[in-house]
């Protein structure tokens, strides 16, 4: 059955393959996803370690002259796919694409590779370091706001955690733009509406993107003056995370240049760390960063700390305890929304399945920590939703099936490289 699924999940990153990168799953997203190809390598080194490098590449390829690695690089312009490049209309870098960033796990990929690989690997690494490390320094300078202590964010989408109810908070302080052009959704012709955002937030992202493209993508105007501004424990600790591997290979190609730099990150993330730390839930949540108003719920992205080498002993107590509680109410961790809040749904997008790419960097911080049975729970109940409905975009954290994306490059590509019980593939 493993030796069953680890073919399909192959044949899944090479039938999603457009020549050099993957796109996520056929019409749904048909572009290339910035933190999705970050993954897809990990997949695509299990049996061609050459791609996998390429599929970085090509994803640097879309870098900003800014230094900012867009969420979507659009190589090509697809139908299927709203809001496509005629709306975000930018002209950044040497292709057309989103105006704003995703989580940036690219340097914890690269140290993944290197740590499993070779002299060649470590060669890749070289090539790409420079770049790499532009793109930190553009999170820590461009989407840190005047006198905010953390990175934040100024969309929900760059938050990879696009309809999580921990950006209401945010939406609800926006008011749509009556100047945005009307527009046909294309997610709700290839998906459920049951599982995909409403209208009203759909009309909210793309006022954000207006204003984008109204300040012609000027980022530190988009961070300070935008309509959104919100900071996020995913982004926080996944950057945090990605300095200290980054520092890592720093030091494996002797770039003693980049010691400091990079150490600064390090210690502004530690220093601001407790700007996230939300007492009533004893845990890490998003914050409004106008208004300071935290969210009320753990979400997928609270379970991070451990990823991050971060927080307290009191703190990681919290989330551990936060854990607990939630694995008592869903058949499956980790729920990407808190199952106690009102607005849980177990099979809506982020307000509640299960995402494979979080359990993946939740469960390696666990392990790192020692937190190992919580750790090997989150690996295993990914293994059991694979192995009962499929290489899903996400799973129903209640009953297990399958939500949105089939033939899902991300659940393909970490199913081989963690989560399958037979790593031999
Ligand atoms: C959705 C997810 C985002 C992902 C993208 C492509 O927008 O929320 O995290 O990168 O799909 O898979």
């Amino acid at each position: 059955m493993a030796l069953d699924l680890n073919q399909q999940a192959r044949d899944i990153l090479n039938r999603n393959d457009r020549g050099g990168y993957t796109v996520p799953t056929a019409r749904l997203y048909p572009y290339q996803w910035n933190w999705d190809s970050a993954f897809v390598a990990l997949g695509f080194a299990t049996f061609n370690r050459d791609r996998a490098w390429q599929e970085l590449e090509l994803l640097l390829q879309g870098q900003w002259d800014n230094g900012m690695i867009p969420h979507i690089i659009f190589r090509r312009d697809d139908p299927d796919y709203f809001p496509g490049p005629s709306v975000w209309q930018t002209s950044g870098g040497a292709f057309p694409s989103g105006g704003i960033s995703q989580p940036p796990v690219f340097a914890s990929v690269m140290l993944e590779l290197i740590e499993s690989g070779g002299a060649e690997d470590l060669g890749q690494a070289q090539a790409m370091f420079d770049q790499v490390l532009k793109w930190h320094r553009w999170f820590h300078h461009d989407r840190t706001p005047n006198g905010c202590p953390v990175v934040c964010t100024v969309h929900p989408w760059e938050t990879g955690r696009d309809n999580c109810p921990d950006w209401e908070l945010g939406l609800d302080r926006m008011d749509v733009d009556e100047g945005i052009e009307p527009y046909t959704r294309m997610d709700t012709v290839h998906a459920d509406v049951s599982e995909r955002p409403s209208k009203l937030q759909y009309d909210k992202y793309v006022t954000i993107i207006k204003f984008g493209r109204d300040v012609g993508w000027d980022q530190k105007r988009l961070t300070n003056e935008g309509p959104f501004l919100m900071a996020d424990p995913g982004i926080h600790f996944i950057l945090m995370r990605a300095d200290r591997d980054l520092l890592a290979i720093a030091k494996m190609l002797g770039r003693s240049d980049a010691f400091d730099e990079l150490q600064g990150f390090i210690s502004k993330s530690e220093t601001g760390t407790d700007y996230l730390w939300n007492p009533d839930m004893n845990a890490f949540c998003a914050r409004d960063v106008r208004s300071g108003t935290f969210s009320q719920g753990f979400s997928s992205a609270s379970a991070l700390p451990f990823y991050a080498d971060a927080g307290t002993p009191a703190q990681r107590q919290g989330t551990l305890d936060n854990i607990k509680r939630i694995a008592a109410k869903v058949d499956y961790l980790i729920p990407s929304w808190d199952p106690d809040a009102a607005d849980f749904e177990p099979q809506r997008y982020w307000c509640g399945p299960v995402w494979p790419q979080m359990n993946n960097i939740i469960s390696k911080g666990l392990a790192e920590q020692g937190e190992t049975d919580f750790a090997e729970q989150v690996r295993q109940d990914l293994a059991r939703l694979i192995e009962k409905s499929g290489f899903f975009e996400c799973f129903n954290t209640m009953t297990g099936d399958g939500c949105i994306g089939t033939d899902f490059s991300w659940t393909a590509a970490l199913w081989l490289a963690w989560a399958s019980p037979n790593q031999e593939n």
